[in-house]
């Protein structure tokens, strides 16, 4: 079989080397524990999008456990740009910083860990243009923790969202995850919901803080349309006009069924499109 990944360089604990000769310690605390931040970051012909959000949000996540950040906020972007790959019109880079290990497996806290970077880019097609048919959604519980702010590695409530879809035979469609009767993100992409013009997406107070969604929500403002951050009930979702999802290797995925349900016209509707348009010229 051909080794599609012999070409990525990956950036391991200060080395620059092929991704096949990482070799991450078993009792690294972020294979082990969960015990890790990450980030992935989209680049489009070596530029990124949303950099600087990314990067404070891959600090505040590091701040927000207490692992030490490695290098300063500047360093990360000069690390990065050696290991993109050339001639790939789209990129996305992926980091993972971990808490170290000890040499052995404990859940207490550690006292000389020093913390594991790993960081490599994974060439991507978002999949989605304006010919996109639109995808069909399922509401689930929310089973996820109660720190969904940050963007950590123990990620078993989103995989478990996705085994239930890839159980009920629906693996490619989306799930759209219930909280109290309220319907705040998606297991990896956050949720807009468009109704008579005006625009709703949940506040970020327990979800994870997307950078696509705060570039959505600006391009929204610039051209002139209302947003309002609010969880819409699951009845308010289903009457909803449009519905998207957003994130950073889909961009805006339109939703067009809930449940069976079509949602508005059971087609791609037009504020997706123009913004969906809009965060082309973003690139
Ligand atoms: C739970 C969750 N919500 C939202 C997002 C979207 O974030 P971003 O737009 O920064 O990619 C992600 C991305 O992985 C996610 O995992």
């Amino acid at each position: 079989m051909t080794n599609t990944n012999d070409d990525i360089t990956a950036f391991y604990n200060g080395e620059y080397m092929p991704i096949d000769k990482v070799a991450i310690s078993p009792f690294d605390r972020g294979f082990l524990l969960g015990d890790s931040i990450y980030e992935a970051i989209p680049f489009y012909n070596a530029k990124a999008l949303g950099g600087e959000l990314h990067y404070q949000r891959l600090l505040q996540g590091l701040a927000a456990v207490g692992i030490e950040t490695p290098y300063p906020l500047e360093q990360w972007s000069q690390i990065i740009a050696s290991l993109l790959v050339k001639n790939v019109a789209s990129q996305l880079v992926y980091i993972q910083v971990t808490r170290g290990n000890e040499q052995i497996r404990k859940h207490r806290f550690p006292v000389n860990a020093q913390p594991t970077v790993l960081i490599f880019p994974i060439p991507f097609q978002s999949g989605i243009d304006t010919n996109y048919p639109g995808c069909v959604a399922h509401l689930q519980d929310d089973m996820r923790w109660q720190c969904c702010h940050i963007k950590s590695t123990s990620l078993m409530g989103n995989v478990l969202a996705y085994r239930q879809l890839h159980t009920d035979g629906v693996s490619n469609d989306e799930a759209l995850l219930v909280r109290d009767g309220y319907v705040v993100e998606a297991p990896s992409s956050n949720l807009f919901m468009a109704k008579d013009e005006v625009i709703y997406t949940p506040p970020v107070d327990n979800i994870l803080p997307g950078v696509t969604r705060t570039l959505v929500i600006n391009l929204a403002k610039d051209l002139g349309y209302k947003v309002i951050e609010k969880a819409p009930s699951i009845e308010v979702l289903k009457s909803a006009d449009e519905v998207w999802v957003t994130n950073s290797m889909e961009e805006l995925k339109p939703i067009t069924a809930i449940d069976q349900a079509a949602v508005g016209e059971g087609v791609p509707g037009r504020l997706w499109r123009a913004l969906f348009t809009a965060f082309q010229a973003l690139k």
